[in-house]
């Protein structure tokens, strides 16, 4: 599963990427709003830190007309940017005038496996199913994921499962084993994905056995 950073913070961005632990970096206009900055910088510099990698900067306009052009604007910022669109009628017709010119195009917002469907029709290289905000309302995110995977296993899509709103590490493993391509991830659950109590407990015992014999390696 490709792990991509849910976020517009490009500190984090630069230091996920350095360590070489994700794949691509997602954005939408909270996040955009929550950098402080404007999107066409900070998608730019995403970008760079990227260096050829999948970086989704999301169209704010509501008609198929207008959101195909913020899509051509976004994408002059770089090659590697792919464009967002959210799950609706004039979404997918942006989606679909998009991609026949050749744009990566990750349709936002899906709550439903018909949603995805009418997606992947229109040549989506990328659903963002959301996890996360189907679980607050006491739904199954997951099963969502799970019915989305099936249905273009089915039809052989080429559409890229995105597993977005994503909020716990059992999000991450749920999403892996049942076989999304992607999975978004806030920067601040990637770093907590390192943690288990067993590794803490034993690496200070180690640590602790290390001092008492008196060795050194530095
Ligand atoms: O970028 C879309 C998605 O990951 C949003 O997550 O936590 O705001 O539901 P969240």
């Amino acid at each position: 599963m490709k792990l991509f950073v849910d976020t517009a913070d490009t500190k984090a961005i630069a230091e996920l990427a350095e360590m070489g632990l994700i794949d691509g970096v997602t954005t939408n206009p909270s996040l955009i709003m929550k950098s402080g900055r404007d999107i066409f910088e900070v998608v730019r510099e995403i970008c760079d830190l990227m260096e050829g990698m999948p970086v989704s900067a999301e169209v704010v306009a509501t008609n198929a007309g207008e959101m195909e052009a913020e899509g051509l604007k976004l994408k002059e910022i770089a090659s590697n940017v792919v464009v967002k669109v959210p799950l609706t009628w004039d979404g997918l017709k942006a989606c679909r005038r998009l991609s026949g010119q050749g744009i990566e195009v990750n349709v936002t917002l899906c709550f439903s496996a018909n949603q995805a469907l009418l997606a992947a029709k229109s040549g989506a290289t990328y659903i963002s199913p959301f996890i996360g905000r189907l679980d607050d309302i006491n739904l199954d995110g997951m099963e969502l994921i799970e019915d989305i995977v099936e249905i273009y296993e089915n039809y052989e899509f080429d559409t890229q499962v995105l597993a977005a709103s994503i909020r716990t590490a059992n999000h991450v493993r749920d999403a892996a084993k049942i076989g999304a391509h992607v999975a978004t991830v806030p920067p601040d659950l990637i770093k907590k994905l390192t943690l288990h109590p067993l590794t803490d407990k034993g690496l200070a015992s180690f640590l602790a056995d290390w001092k008492k014999s008196g060795g050194e390696i530095l």
